[in-house]
């Protein structure tokens, strides 16, 4: 099994906040992005897909078809928006990083055309990454 990693990178702005909680509540449970005016992370994603070299071409998968899968159906909804109102695979949901990844495979795992998904990584900033693998 060979594995190949497409990195992506985008910027949007979050707050992260429960219904019912005050902003001072928000602040004790979710600290600084709970901010009410929102903020913005420059986020880093690695998609990771699986699978054996297809002979005739010596690709796993063609990384420029890799490539717009994710712009088409990740980056263009997620660049420079607001993840709580502006991206529709994000609709009702918390916006924490680990909600952004599940939402993230989940638009991804069926549209990738050979091998298979294997895993979805997140940077949130330098020093934080979430990785999910389905299931
Ligand atoms: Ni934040």
């Amino acid at each position: 099994m060979l594995y190949l990693t497409r990195r992506e990178t985008f910027a949007a702005a979050h707050r992260l906040f429960k219904d019912g909680l005050n902003d001072e509540e928000n602040f004790e449970l979710f600290g600084k992005c709970s901010n009410p005016n929102w903020h913005g992370h420059n986020y880093t994603l690695e998609v990771v897909v699986a699978g054996n070299v297809n002979p005739e071409t010596g690709f796993v998968l063609d990384l420029k078809q890799l490539k717009e899968i994710i712009l088409e159906n990740v980056i263009s909804k997620v660049d420079h928006k607001n993840l709580n109102l502006d991206t529709d695979f994000m609709k009702g949901l918390n916006p924490t990083s680990e909600n952004i990844i599940v939402a993230i495979w989940n638009q991804l795992k069926d549209k990738i055309p050979a091998g298979k998904l294997y895993a979805v990584k997140l940077y949130e900033t330098e020093n934080n990454y979430f990785e999910y693998r389905g299931e």
